[in-house]
């Protein structure tokens, strides 16, 4: 593992971005920043190098990666169809935290898309993202850059905690501004299914296509229920995760006092509910904005998780489409804790 520090206006010219896009094309890992978070890269059409992607993370092979690209033409280059929904929302959303998922490209190798039919593209928002992608001029598969099933990583220090035994180049390019992962959507067929939901609101989405968007689960048949990845244990603390209903101190305290006291409980609340907690536990306040808390969210939980607490209670966010996917993200995160104590 090797850090480097990166201006976030480093263009072709800059020593470590060429070395970074030379080891891309070479079959090198290179983890980058990305406007939702770090992604581990390697040469999406060189399978031994998609290989190494999988063996850092220790992700499962039923699980496809995202290939990355610099801009639509080249998304393109890597689908064997490009839909009128695609356009679209490429048009509207990209670069940005949107995953477009499409009939697969002959020349993306099977490894990237775990077997399946489909491939998930992405141009990321991030300038050093795009000026990597730019300077490697090959598509890019990037997962998010720590083990499989932990928090993902949203400064290059949580890169370093997660993998830092692999062979991977690291750019540092600060922290990133979504926080979480994009929204992934299989824009395939006439109608569009919402695979992961993310950086990019429902509601948002179908105001440009001006269709629903159906929700995985929503959809019968034989279409994958969601993200082939997002089934199961995800984005899991080392500590047990337990969430609590929204603005209710009262249920807040009641699953804090399960801890001992010879290992405080950690939380993670509003304000408002903070206020009423006073001492009783280690507490992170968080924003009441979906967008702030996005931002911040990740890092806050490998706060608390490294303070290793008996358990972390979270209060959950208020109703509302605008917190779709934060919701998505703990109640995975708790899941995965149920998971793991089994
Ligand atoms: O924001 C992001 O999407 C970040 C940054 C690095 O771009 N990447 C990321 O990758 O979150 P990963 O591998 O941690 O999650 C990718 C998700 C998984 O749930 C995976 O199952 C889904 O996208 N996905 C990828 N390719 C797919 C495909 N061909 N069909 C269906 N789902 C796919
Ligand atoms: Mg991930």
């Amino acid at each position: 593992m090797e850090l480097v520090h990166i201006r976030p206006d480093a263009g072709a010219d800059d020593p470590h971005l060429s070395r970074a896009a030379e080891r891309l094309r070479a079959g090198g890992l290179v983890a980058f920043p990305t406007e939702t978070v770090y992604g581990l890269g390697a040469h999406a059409l060189d399978e031994a190098a998609v290989a190494r992607i999988y063996a850092a993370k220790g992700r499962p092979a039923h699980n496809p990666v995202i290939v990355h690209v610099a801009d639509a033409q080249a998304a393109r280059s890597v689908v064997a169809e490009w839909t009128p929904h695609a356009e679209l929302l490429a048009r509207c959303f990209w670069p940005g935290p949107l995953t477009l998922v499409l009939p697969k490209g002959a020349c993306v190798p099977a490894s990237v898309v775990a077997g399946l039919e489909k491939v998930g593209v992405r141009v990321p928002a991030h300038p050093l993202a795009l000026a990597l992608l730019r300077a490697a001029r090959v598509p890019v598969a990037a997962p998010s850059a720590n083990r499989s099933n932990e928090v993902s990583p949203t400064t290059a220090m949580h890169v370093v905690e997660s993998l830092g035994s692999a062979d991977v180049l690291v750019l540092d390019g600060g922290a990133c501004s979504v926080g979480i992962e994009s929204t992934v959507i299989d824009v395939s067929g006439p109608g569009p299914v919402l695979l992961r939901p993310g950086g990019v609101a429902r509601d948002e989405l179908e105001r440009v296509l001006g269709v629903p968007v159906a929700r995985a689960s929503e959809v019968a048949g034989d279409t994958p229920r969601a993200a082939p990845g997002m089934l199961g244990k995800h984005y899991a603390t080392r500590a047990s995760l337990v969430l609590a209903p929204h603005g209710d101190a009262g249920a807040l305290r009641a699953r804090l006092s399960k801890a001992s006291a010879a290992q405080p409980p950690a939380a993670l609340v509003f304000e408002a509910s903070a206020r009423e907690l006073g001492e009783a536990a280690r507490i992170l306040v968080m924003p009441l904005d979906p967008r702030l808390y996005a931002r911040r969210l990740y890092a806050a939980l490998r706060e608390l998780d490294a303070r290793a607490p008996a358990l972390i209670v979270v209060e959950s966010p208020p109703p509302g489409v605008e917190w779709d996917a934060l919701r998505d993200r703990l109640s995975r995160a708790a899941a995965s804790a149920d998971d793991s104590a089994r």
